[in-house]
């Protein structure tokens, strides 16, 4: 099915997008930086299992669940029912992985009610290199500083041990059903297995935009992809792309181009959106788009944004969102994969109070399923939406540990 000319690699990764749409196994990078800053490694707070620290190291969460026994303990006690006897430990597992298969399958339903006749056969078609990316607002002067400081590997000749390929993923029709990939690696001459990454770029960038990003970790030995998100880099036309897909989907219901749509592809929600209407803290993620708002404002004939603007444009264009799909939902099912999440303390686009609730679920789910060393929040002082150095080195040594 796939071209001859499709590597190894594309191949790889055509896999990847397609098992992480059903499951995600594997970490994700989400960069997420509006603004990038350089923060000294020293002044963040880092803390395992789960626990939420603020500024002044005061624990927003600290209870610890004690470990649950352990099975072998329990053995003696099964008395052949499937699931009656099971210990502790088990139990949770199941139960986790029932709830999360039903989350899931609900969420696919949703995703698909948009797209259902929209079906192709995954096919791989060969690219080329962007040569002048596209980007929907401009890139401030220091944008690539903090993924350039991502750690390097000295290799002899990187430029031309580096491999490049460029290539479209066929995963539905029309435009939008072509997804742009970037994928760079190093030149092995002894093939070996090697841990993919996959990076996602955030709102109004491209794939190009994490380009440093790639090739430091190209340099560690990693396969590096990158994809351009739904309406934007090469699924593009201009600068409005994005913002005009956002206001068709609250005028026609077409299609879910915040988050939903990319979500089909790779990440795991995580933001506490219930949280942010029953708080009224919902303004700064409002305004990252704002056009969409004023149109919806305009249409239900209010004077201002209000809550109730908000909540039905969430109802409409990324239903559940903001319910069923909540990051409380949706994070503990991650359970027991690797997770790790770095966000500024002081966002106001993702409150770290907003996360209180996800973030204690999530480590009672690794708890339980004797896997919460796999966990790990971060909350950096003074840090708002945005990327950090001590960020990119947190999230570069947590893949080195688990990929
Ligand atoms: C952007 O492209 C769309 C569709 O291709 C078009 O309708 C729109 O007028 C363009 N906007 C600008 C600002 O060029």
């Amino acid at each position: 099915m796939l071209p001859r000319r499709a590597t190894m690699a594309s191949t790889l990764a055509a896999a990847l997008a397609l098992a992480a749409m059903w499951r995600p196994r594997g970490l994700l990078v989400a960069c997420s930086a509006a603004d990038l800053a350089h923060v000294p490694a020293s002044r963040a707070r880092s803390v395992r299992g789960g626990y939420l620290m603020t500024e002044q190291g005061q624990q927003l969460r600290s209870k610890h669940n004690p470990r649950p026994k352990t099975i072998s303990r329990h053995r003696d006690a099964t008395t052949g029912s499937p699931g009656a006897a099971l210990p502790g430990r088990e139990m949770a597992a199941s139960a986790t992985a029932d709830a999360g298969a039903g989350l899931r399958s609900e969420f696919l339903q949703v995703l698909l009610s948009r797209r259902r006749d929209l079906q192709v056969p995954l096919l791989v078609e060969q690219g080329s290199p962007v040569k002048d990316p596209l980007y929907q607002k401009p890139l401030g002067p220091k944008e690539a500083v903090v993924m350039e400081s991502c750690p390097r590997k000295e290799v002899k000749n990187f430029n031309e041990m580096l491999v490049e390929e460029n290539f479209y993923l066929i995963t539905e029709l029309g435009e939008q059903g072509r997804v742009p990939v970037l994928l760079l690696k190093l030149n092995d001459p002894v093939p070996k297995r090697k841990p993919i990454i996959v990076f996602l770029h955030s709102s109004y960038k491209c794939k190009e935009w994490l380009r440093p990003l790639l090739e430091a970790y190209a340099s560690r030995g990693y396969i590096c992809v990158a994809i351009d998100s739904r309406y934007h880099g090469e699924r593009a036309s201009n600068e409005t792309t994005y913002i005009d897909a956002l206001k068709s989907a609250w005028r026609n219901g077409d299609t879910m181009p915040f988050i939903f749509d990319t979500v089909l592809y790779l990440s795991p929600v995580l933001k506490g959106f219930r949280w942010a209407m029953d708080n009224n803290k919902w303004q700064a993620r409002v305004n990252s788009i704002k056009p969409l708002f004023e149109e919806a404002r305009i249409d239900l004939g209010k004077s201002e944004i209000d809550t109730e603007v908000v909540t039905k444009v969430w109802e409409k264009i990324a239903p559940g969102l903001d319910s069923q799909f909540d990051a409380p939902y949706s994070l503990p099912l991650i359970a027991p994969r690797p997770l790790l999440l770095l966000n500024g303390a002081e966002d106001p686009r993702c409150p770290i109070a907003g996360l209180e609730e996800p973030i204690s679920r999530a480590a009672k789910a690794y708890e339980e399923s004797g896997s919460a060393e796999k966990f790990m929040f971060i909350a950096e002082p003074g840090i708002g939406h945005q990327t950090t150095v001590n960020m990119v080195k947190e999230a570069s040594d947590w893949f080195d540990r688990f990929l």
